[in-house]
């Protein structure tokens, strides 16, 4: 038996985003879900029986049109204490977690007090449990006098943006570790393809879009680290691990142009205005004269798991010579099939690209709760805690307990 040591101080936890687990928000998601439900409900069938492992036991949930409005999620808002107390219970030293934009600044230029004073006192209670926040300024949400303005197409973005970003961090002054937007290359995606919130369907847009998140990024860097010059912060990437199969030349060509557009082109630009990088995982994708999963299991949402993937990606942001945390990483696994091997595979290549000189300093699972997976809604469950959403129950999954046992150890057991 080996086992596997990580570094001293290193943050074990999970994150959550405020619109799928808070519950009772008012933003462009939720007039979206209000319009499009029952087409989600009545497309479920043709778009997830082929896809998804377990239709059948999915099914009765994912053709209710109830199941694609967030309405009060797993309520988080107000259990955040019993959620924070299961957090203790597991051993987490690390929560991430976002600030609903919309509740703080409901009406443009008029915050609301009591929705900062709510974010206050959950930072409050995760620091007397010596739990450390990660604070997501933008998590795919807006509020909707934004969206109206046009979103990140709208040129004044980095101002509005960063003003908000300012309010927040003046009240939850605790805090030291800061994301400003997730995901911008999905976010930038709603510009270009009209699917999702803001739906707009336009390159140009898109690249607005694109060019105005990475000014107001840079502009809330700004502003953080005037109030707070200890801040560390970032942005959230998604990553997405392109392997050229058999290094044939051809599929070499294609990895590196998509790992450059869409890992690295936001980092790149970013350069400077970063203290630590914010890593998300999910995908490893195999570019063989076109595009694969990897052969391993897939989730309930068809999604192939490839735990070795994140250590190419690790190797390769070494480049940025900055922290790195990996700031979300899981799967959908209703029956907790999976969820326990691929967080021991995961931590296993994290570990490997540690011991080759890649500094990572925390690692944060997707997710705490099983939340409302955005246009999925209710049926992907992602938590390691699982959610009864009509009793509100949580019940802690088995893989959650082994996860604790890796936190409590810091270190994995290789059998
Ligand atoms: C997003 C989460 C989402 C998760 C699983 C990530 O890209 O940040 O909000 O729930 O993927 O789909």
């Amino acid at each position: 038996m080996n086992t596997l040591k990580f570094p001293k101080n290193f943050y074990w936890g999970a994150g959550t985003s405020a619109h799928q687990v808070e519950g009772g928000n008012d933003n462009d998601w939720t007039d979206w879900e209000k319009e499009n439900a029952v087409r989600l409900a009545k497309s479920a069938a043709r778009k997830y029986s082929k896809v998804v492992p377990d239709w059948n036991g999915i099914k009765m949930q994912a053709t209710d049109p109830g199941n694609y409005i967030s309405g009060r999620a797993c309520d988080h808002y107000a259990l955040f204490e019993s959620d924070f107390d299961i957090m203790e219970s597991l051993g987490f030293n690390a929560y991430r977690f976002s600030v609903e934009w919309s509740r703080v600044e409901p009406v443009k230029g008029r915050f609301d007090n009591r929705a900062l004073a709510h974010y206050k006192s959950m930072v409050d209670s995760l620091k007397d449990r010596g739990i450390e926040p990660f604070v997501t300024f933008n998590h795919v949400t807006l509020p909707k006098w934004f969206r109206d303005l046009g979103g990140w197409d709208s040129k004044s973005a980095p101002v509005l943006f960063s003003r908000y970003v300012k309010r927040v961090v003046k009240i939850l002054r605790g805090v030291k570790f800061w994301l400003t937007i997730n995901e911008p290359i999905i976010t930038i995606s709603n510009y270009l393809l009209g699917i999702f919130p803001p739906q707009k369907k336009s390159v140009f847009s898109c690249f607005r879009a694109f060019n105005n998140i990475v000014a107001s990024h840079k502009m809330a860097y700004a502003v953080i680290k005037k109030l707070n010059k200890n801040s560390q912060v970032s942005i959230v990437s998604h990553i997405t691990f392109f392997e050229a199969y058999k290094n044939r030349l051809f599929n070499c060509l294609v990895a590196s142009s998509l790992n450059y557009l869409w890992n690295f082109r936001l980092l790149d630009k970013l350069s400077g205005y970063m203290d630590f990088i914010g890593v998300n995982y999910y995908f490893h994708t195999r570019i063989n004269y076109g595009v694969s999963w990897c052969d391993n299991p897939v989730s309930d949402m068809g999604w192939a798991l490839c735990p070795e993937g994140i250590y190419f990606i690790l190797k390769a942001l070494k480049k940025y010579n900055l922290p790195i945390i990996i700031t979300e990483n899981g799967l959908a696994d209703a029956r907790d099939k999976y969820r326990s091997w691929y967080i021991h595979g995961i931590l296993k290549s994290v570990h490997r690209a540690i011991s080759e000189g890649v500094d990572v300093r925390g690692y944060l699972h997707w997710s705490l709760l099983d939340n409302f997976e955005v246009d999925k809604g209710f049926w992907p469950r992602f938590g390691l805690v699982e959610v009864n959403y009509k009793t509100l129950k949580r019940i802690i999954r088995p893989s959650a307990v082994k996860y604790s046992d890796i936190i409590k150890a810091n270190s994995i057991v290789l059998e």
